[in-house]
């Protein structure tokens, strides 16, 4: 095409500044060039949110950097509107709706290269991305920088978990809210409010493949500018100037995502990332099933059972099938067992590259308690903690998922506990990228889906290999487990809700009942020991809230017995029709509505911070001429998460689509129902 094009001597017709808009025409993106350099800006309702802001590239090896003297030579336009269906999902039905805009560039001095910018403008945002073609000087490259900016016209209030700490280079921190000019390097994805309160604003990344992970910094000296900061290889010199992805041209870059709203209730559920994935490459997808499940687990993590071998192994044969009875009691699909395979002994960080992914303990005997799941239509979750060993992961990776295969099992959960893998490499470089990739398509080759925990943050991979069901990539339940930190706030899930949890599904593991972890660990607790910061309500609510596929039942089995509460964890889909969001605040409050999968029922989850709050929800979604029954678990009469967790009041009303149900929340609190058409 621009071949075509520079032969027809378009070139010379372009003007330096082209524009393209969103199908409802709210968001505009207009591309020019200043000066030689190529910037993009974005506008909503005619108001600026991004202003003029830098694309290109440096370069390793004495390449002049892929910015300057440049000219339009080609653009072209093209419109898509069409709808496609998800295997699973928040929403079954996804449109994807967008104007098409492709810049093409040229420098007008030598080396002569040139690039292609491609947006694509939807009413819910705008992404965009580099196209290298294949040219004489431009073949094989190292990107020492990608130069793409994010020029925010206000300083919007950000909420954002840093990047780039020394030794906490994970996804695993608390957030925290400051306005774009004080961000130093944050992860994405990052959410902003304008000023003005009218205006919400995700800055993120879709489709990354073969590249480094985007993180944003910000600048001392343009306060509102950040830039694009991928993570380095560990060869490459390190930082600033060091090599951060290795490629050959023809190549193309991960899409560079802005999702737009006017409220904050708008922002999800987000498939703008999704709409930027190609389809799905696995064909037959009916053995990709979202389930609920139960593990061997949480006793790890309260330290009554060890991964390792000993007298307190989790992973015995015995206590793996005690947990397949209960899940097959309560109808919950699978079962987890961590610390099955040889390698937990010692240091498991140390001693990465001695895991093994087929040889069990010899107290767990893994085909019998295949054998065992399968009798009993449960699912046995195999668990592979790699601790960033990833070469001695690499190596097994065909036997062990052919073991699991040839035993039936296909779910797996992985985990990649490390800053550095044993290889040297960042967690979130090109690297690790190609080795998330790759381990997804061998898996989707075995028939196994994948919940990643320290995975590679969430760019949308489901909508092409929907076998990648769940991840962590955020500060899950576990830190309510351990000491030290003080676990999660209660505003921590409102947050997750309008961050983390737009990139895709995460799997907290809610649940724990046993909020004061004294009953599992059998004595009573000293004030400065952990604990969960939420009331029991509330972790019900978090079932319908942070949407997963895989959604565990956290606590231990015993913690569940003789609960009324539990029903609701029995009930709840992990499936979803529809989702709305019908009020939301972000780091305050967020109430959801999903309509089941293939049913009729609703869930609403409702979760409130630190402040006592109530609601008035209107059930305007229900059919009209049904009747329903609204099953209500609400915090309990003096319920508070701090003073008194426990208290659940458990109702049930007839509703129809005329009632207002009014919730009350109590300090760090929450509300689950399920409203199912009466029989
Ligand atoms: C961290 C994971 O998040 C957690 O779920 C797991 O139990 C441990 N790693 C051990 O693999
Ligand atoms: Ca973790």
């Amino acid at each position: 095409m621009l071949k075509l094009a520079l032969l027809l001597g378009i070139a010379s017709s372009v003007q330096a500044q082209v524009r393209v808009a969103s199908p409802d025409g709210r968001n505009q993106v207009t591309a020019q060039v200043r000066e030689g350099r190529l910037y993009y800006s974005v506008q909503r309702d005619g108001r600026p949110l991004l202003m003029p802001s830098l694309l290109g590239f440096e370069f390793r090896g004495g390449a002049p950097p892929l910015r300057d003297s440049l000219r339009l030579v080609d653009t072209t336009r093209n419109t898509v509107d069409e709808t496609w269906t998800q295997p699973w999902g928040e929403v079954a039905r996804v449109r994807d709706h967008h104007n098409e805009l492709r810049v093409a560039v040229a420098e007008t001095a030598a080396p002569n290269r040139r690039f292609t910018v491609v947006f694509r403008v939807f009413n819910d945002g705008v992404g965009f991305r580099y196209e290298l073609p294949e040219q004489p000087n431009l073949k094989d490259f190292e990107i020492a920088e990608e130069l793409t900016q994010f020029a925010m016209a206000d300083d919007a209030r950000a909420w954002w978990i840093p990047s780039n700490r020394p030794r906490l280079d994970r996804s695993e921190m608390l957030y925290a809210s400051s306005p774009v000019s004080v961000m130093d390097s944050v992860q994405t994805p990052v959410t902003m409010e304008t000023r003005d309160g009218r205006s919400y604003v995700v800055i993120h990344e879709a489709n990354l493949v073969d590249y480094a992970r985007m993180n944003l910094v910000g600048s001392r000296m343009e306060n509102r500018t950040l830039h694009a900061a991928l993570a380095p290889y560990a060869d490459g010199g390190g930082g600033r100037g060091g090599v951060k992805v290795r490629g050959r041209t023809p190549f193309v870059t991960p899409w560079r995502t802005i999702q737009v709203a006017d409220r904050a209730e708008d922002l999800a559920p987000s498939v703008l990332g999704l709409n930027l994935n190609p389809p799905s490459v696995i064909a037959n997808t009916s053995w990709i099933k979202p389930m609920k499940y139960v593990g061997i687990w949480w006793g790890m993590h309260i330290g009554t059972m060890t991964w390792s071998s000993g007298a307190k192994h989790g992973a015995t044969t015995a206590n793996a099938k005690r947990y397949i009875d209960f899940a097959a009691a309560n109808g919950l699909g699978g079962v987890l067992v961590e610390g099955w395979n040889v390698g937990w002994d010692g240091d498991w960080i140390q001693n990465r590259n001695a895991f093994s992914f087929t040889q069990a303990y010899p107290d767990y005997d893994l085909a019998e308690v295949a054998r065992y799941a399968h009798e009993k239509g449960v699912k046995l979750i195999v668990h592979n903690e790699t601790s960033g060993g990833i070469e001695n992961y690499e190596r097994q990776l065909d036997s062990a998922f052919a073991l699991y295969h040839s035993l039936g099992l296909d779910a797996i959960k992985s985990g990649y506990v490390t800053d550095l893998t044993s290889e040297g490499h960042s967690h979130h470089g090109q690297y690790m990228v190609r080795h998330y990739r790759h381990v997804i398509e061998k898996a989707a080759q075995y028939g196994i889906m994948l919940d990643v925990h320290e995975p590679i943050h969430d760019t949308g991979e489901r909508r092409t290999y929907p076998n990648m069901m769940s991840r962590e990539g955020a500060r899950g339940q576990e830190y309510n487990a351990w000491g030290g930190e003080g676990g999660n706030p209660p505003e921590h899930e409102t947050i997750l809700f309008f961050t983390r949890l737009l990139a895709g599904p995460m799997d907290f593991t809610p649940g724990i009942f046993d909020i004061l972890i004294e009953r599992g660990t059998g004595r009573p607790r000293r004030p400065e020991e952990p604990r969960i910061r939420t009331t029991l309500a509330k972790q019900l609510a978090l079932y319908v809230v942070l949407y997963s596929p895989l959604q565990m039942a956290a606590d231990l089995p015993e913690n569940y017995e003789h609960q009324p509460a539990f029903q609701f964890i029995r009930d709840v889909a992990v499936d979803w029709d529809t989702t709305g969001v019908l009020e939301g605040k972000i780091g305050d409050y967020v109430v959801v509505a999903r309509r089941e999968r293939n049913g009729q029922s609703w869930f609403i989850g409702a979760i409130t911070d630190e402040e006592a709050r109530t609601f008035d929800i209107p059930l305007s979604f229900l059919v009209p001429g049904r009747r329903y029954v609204a099953e209500i678990y609400a915090d309990g009469p003096g319920a508070d998460w701090l003073t008194n967790p426990l208290p659940v009041s458990i109702s049930r009303r007839p509703v129809t689509r005329a009632t207002r149900l009014h919730l009350a929340l109590a300090r760090g609190g929450g509300t689950a129902i399920r409203i199912r058409p009466a029989r």
